[in-house]
C-alpha cells in the first residue's frame, strides 16, 4: 500500500509518498503538476533500479533518513537515551492530520518511544512552503541532531549557492560545485551569524538571476544552524537543515526544528528571491504595512560622546534633510563612555542627561520626528552594577574568552529575563520610545538553543506589552538576520558597513532573501569609518534609497551641495516609498560585470525603478545594454533617467536617454536592454519606468 500527499501553491507542487508504513519521501518537487496527475504512477516511476554493488533495494531518502534502515548518507536524527546509549528508531506510520496549520504526518517507533511529526504548509500567495519536524519522546532523551523535513536536491544542477560573510562583509554568495560527499555549513556561534546566513539556493544548470529553475531554502532560526548538502554514493542528493548540532544542551521529551522555508522558481534566482521577500514582508513581519520613516542614527556621528546640545543640533539638521525617526545609539546609559562598561545597567546616565532623556526626546518630537533607543539586553560588562550584583547570571564559565569586553547573560533563566523585562519596560513606560535598536555584539561561548528561545521569549513579552514599539535586529551589523528574529522585529541592520560600494553589493545579495522594507540602509560619512573609502554623496544617497533609507553621518560635516543632494534623494524616496517598500526586488543579469543592477517592480507591475551602479571600472569602453526583467513584453513603458544631470563631462555623446524619456516595449527592454550613458565608476543611474 502507498500513502501519498500533494501540496500545491499554484506555482510549485511537492509530492510526498510512503510505501507501507515507512517514512514518506519527497518524490516530486518542482513546477506545478496538472491537477489530474496520477500520484500512484509517480510513486511507481520514482523507484530506482539497482545494479551490481548496490543493496537489493534503494534505502528511502525520507523526510528523516534513518540510520537503522541502511541509509548510505547522513541521518536526519541523532539522539541518545537518558543514559547516553545511542537510539536508532525505525518509524512507522501513525496518522495524518489536516489542520489550519497545514498537513501533519505523524510517525512513531514503539521500541524507542520516539515519535516524529512532519508539518507542511503551502502559501498560495507568497509561494513559499513552510515545513518543520517535531520529535516527541516517552522519556527524556539527549538530542544531537534533528533535521527539518529532508528534501532531495535536483540532479540537473552543477552547484550550490550558500551564504558566507564577515563583519562589514555580510551576504557573500558562495558557489560550490556538487561532488560526491558532503558540504556542511554550521553556525556554532549561537547566532545566525555574519559567517553563515541560514539560506541555500540550488540553481539548475544555466540558471541566472532572471531565467531558469532554482530551489530556495531558508531556516528561520537565530541560534545557529547546520546545513548538509550531500551527494550520496548512489548519486541522489539530499538537503538537511536544523539547529546547530549539540545546541540542545539538556535532555527533553519534545524538540522542534525551526521552520524551513522552501521556494521553487522557474523564473531564475529572482523567483526564489521574490517568494522569500514577499513571505518575509507579508507573513513573517508583524505590522508589515506601517509607513517606513527615514531614520537618523547618531552612532557614527558621536559614538559614546553624548552631549545634549550637539545631539539637538544634529537632530535639527537631520530633520531638515528629511529624517523622521531619531535613533539614540549606544552610550546613553550607566557610565558608558566606551565599550568597556555598563552593559546591563539600563538607567539613563545622569552625567550626560541630568534631566533625563526628556529634553532630547522633546526636541526630537518638536522637529516632527519619533524617537528610538539602542539596547543590548542579552549582554553584560564585568564593570557594571548588574554583574557586581549577579555574577552568576553569566552564560558559560567565567574563564571564557571575552568579546568586545563583554559577557552574555543566561537568557534561559526566568529571573534574568524578568529583570531585563523590568528594566526595558521601565524605560519604555517612562519615555516616548517608538523604536528599539536591539544589538547583540558578541558570539555565545557555546551553541545553546535555550539561549535563543530565552531571547525570543523576552522580545515576545516586550512586544506584547509595547506593541507600538518597533524593533531592529542588529548584531554588529548583520549577525542576527533570519525569519526567526524577523517574526519579532521589523528591520535588520544589514551591516556595519556604511560604505555605499560595499553596501550596494551586500544588499543586492541579501535581496535573495530579504525585502527592501526590512533592510536598513544608511547614508554614511563622506570618509567611511570602516573602509576608509570616500564616496560621492549622490552614490551614498542612492544606495541608501534602494532599501529602508536612513542617515548615519554627522550632518554637520555636509557641504551645502551634499545637503541638497541628500535632501533631494530623500524627497524622492519619500515620494515613492509607498510602492517601493512593497515592490519586488529583481536582480538583473548585467552584461557588464562591473555593473550591479536591480529593478524594483511595483505590485501589479504599473511602475518600476532600475538602479544601475557601476561598482568598478568597466573592461570595455562603451556601456553594454542592460536587460530589464519582470515586464510585460507587449506593453509600452515610458522610461526616464531621473538623475541625468549627474552625467559627467566625459560622457560626450548624445544617447536619447540623456535628453528625455523614451517609450519602448517590455520586449525591447527585456530582450535587448536599455543602453545607459557612460558614467564614472562608483556612481549610479536611476531609471524610472511607467507602464503606459
Ligand atoms: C554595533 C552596531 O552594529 C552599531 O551600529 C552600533 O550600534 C554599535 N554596536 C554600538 O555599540
Amino acid at each position: 500500500m502507498t500513502h501519498h500527499w500533494r501540496l500545491d501553491d499554484g506555482r510549485q507542487t511537492l509530492v510526498l509518498a510512503a510505501r507501507g508504513g515507512s517514512l514518506p519521501e519527497c518524490v516530486y518537487w518542482g513546477a506545478a503538476l496538472p491537477g489530474g496527475e496520477n500520484l500512484e504512477t509517480l510513486v511507481a516511476a520514482h523507484a530506482l533500479d539497482v545494479t551490481g554493488g548496490m543493496l537489493d533495494e534503494t534505502p528511502g531518502l525520507s523526510l528523516c533518513p534513518e540510520a537503522a534502515r541502511s541509509f548510505p548518507g547522513q541521518p536526519g536524527l541523532v539522539l541518545r537515551d537518558g543514559g547516553g546509549t545511542p537510539l536508532q528508531p525505525r518509524f512507522s506510520f501513525a496518522e495524518t492530520r489536516e489542520k489550519d496549520s497545514g498537513l501533519h504526518l505523524v510517525y512513531r517507533d514503539a521500541a524507542t518511544g520516539i515519535g516524529l511529526t512532519f508539518r507542511f504548509k503551502p502559501d498560495l500567495e507568497t509561494h513559499v512552503i513552510t515545513c518543520e519536524t517535531t520529535l516527541n519522546a516517552d522519556r527524556p532523551v539527549h538530542l544531537h541532531w534533528l533535521a527539518a523535513p529532508v528534501l532531495p536536491a535536483p540532479h540537473l544542477s552543477d552547484e550550490l549557492i550558500d551564504v558566507a560573510g564577515r563583519w562589514c562583509g555580510e551576504f557573500q554568495l558562495i558557489r560550490t560545485p556538487w561532488s560526491a560527499g558532503l558540504r556542511a555549513r554550521e553556525s556554532r556561534t549561537g547566532r545566525s551569524g555574519h559567517e553563515h546566513f541560514p539560506g541555500l539556493i540550488i540553481p539548475a544548470r544555466g540558471t541566472t538571476n532572471t531565467q531558469g529553475e532554482a530551489y530556495g531554502f531558508h531556516y528561520g532560526w537565530s541560534g545557529g544552524h547546520r546545513m548538509l548538502a550531500e551527494e550520496l554514493p548512489d548519486g541522489r542528493r539530499q538537503v538537511q537543515f536544523g539547529h546547530a548540532t549539540g545546541s540542545q544542551t539538556t535532555p527533553g521529551t519534545q524538540f522542534q526544528t525551526a521552520p524551513l522555508y522552501l521556494a521553487y522558481s522557474n523564473t531564475g534566482l529572482n523567483g526564489c528571491a521574490v517568494a522569500f521577500q514577499r513571505h518575509a514582508r507579508d507573513r513573517i513581519i508583524h505590522q508589515p504595512n506601517r509607513t517606513r520613516p527615514v531614520h537618523y542614527n547618531c552612532w557614527e556621528a558621536v559614538y559614546f560622546d553624548h552631549k545634549l546640545p550637539d545631539l539637538q543640533d544634529i537632530a535639527t539638521r537631520a530633520a531638515s534633510l528629511g529624517a523622521e525617526r531619531f535613533v539614540l545609539d549606544d552610550g546613553w546609559f550607566g557610565r558608558r563612555d566606551d565599550d568597556t562598561s555598563s552593559l546591563g545597567d539600563w538607567q539613563v546616565d545622569a552625567r550626560k542627561y541630568p534631566e533625563g532623556l526628556g529634553p532630547l526626546i522633546n526636541h526630537v518630537h518638536a522637529l516632527g520626528m519619533t524617537f528610538g533607543l539602542w539596547f543590548e539586553p542579552e549582554m553584560v560588562n564585568e564593570n557594571s552594577d548588574l554583574f557586581r550584583a549577579h555574577p552568576d547570571w553569566v552564560l558559560g564559565p567565567m574563564d571564557q574568552m571575552r568579546g568586545r569586553q563583554q559577557l552574555v547573560l543566561n537568557l534561559a533563566r526566568g529571573d534574568v529575563r524578568d529583570h531585563l523585562y523590568a528594566r526595558i519596560a521601565a524605560i519604555l513606560s517612562d519615555h516616548a520610545v517608538e523604536y528599539i535598536k536591539w544589538d547583540h555584539n558578541r558570539v555565545l561561548p557555546m551553541p545553546d538553543a535555550a539561549q535563543t528561545s530565552g531571547s525570543y521569549a523576552l522580545i515576545d513579552r516586550l512586544r506584547a506589552d509595547f506593541p507600538q514599539v518597533e524593533i531592529e535586529s542588529c548584531a554588529s551589523g548583520g549577525g542576527r538576520i533570519d525569519f526567526g528574529i524577523l517574526q519579532r522585529t521589523q528591520r535588520v541592520w544589514l551591516s556595519d558597513s556604511n560604505d555605499a560600494l560595499e553596501r550596494l553589493r551586500i544588499q543586492h545579495d541579501a535581496a535573495l532573501f530579504l525585502p527592501g522594507s526590512v533592510t536598513g540602509s544608511h547614508v554614511g560619512p563622506r570618509h567611511c569609518h570602516t573602509s576608509g573609502r570616500s564616496l560621492d554623496i549622490s552614490m551614498r544617497a542612492w544606495v541608501a534609497a534602494q532599501r529602508h533609507m536612513g542617515f548615519e553621518m554627522d550632518p554637520r560635516e555636509l557641504t551645502e551641495h551634499e545637503a541638497k543632494v541628500l535632501a533631494d534623494v530623500t524627497r524622492w524616496w519619500k515620494g515613492n516609498r509607498d510602492w517601493l517598500m512593497r515592490a519586488d526586488i529583481l536582480r538583473l543579469d548585467s552584461a557588464d560585470p562591473a555593473v550591479i543592477a536591480e529593478l524594483q517592480l511595483a505590485q501589479g507591475g504599473s511602475r518600476f525603478v532600475t538602479f544601475a551602479a557601476k561598482a568598478a571600472t568597466s573592461a570595455q569602453i562603451s556601456p553594454r545594454p542592460l536587460r530589464l526583467t519582470g515586464l510585460e513584453p507587449m506593453t509600452t513603458y515610458r522610461i526616464d533617467l531621473i538623475n541625468r544631470s549627474a552625467a559627467p563631462g566625459l560622457s560626450r555623446g548624445s544617447p536619447a536617454l540623456k535628453r528625455g524619456p523614451l517609450d519602448v516595449s517590455g520586449a525591447y527592454l527585456m530582450g535587448h536592454g536599455v543602453t545607459l550613458p557612460w558614467h564614472f565608476p562608483e556612481t549610479m543611474w536611476v531609471l524610472e519606468g511607467t507602464r503606459l
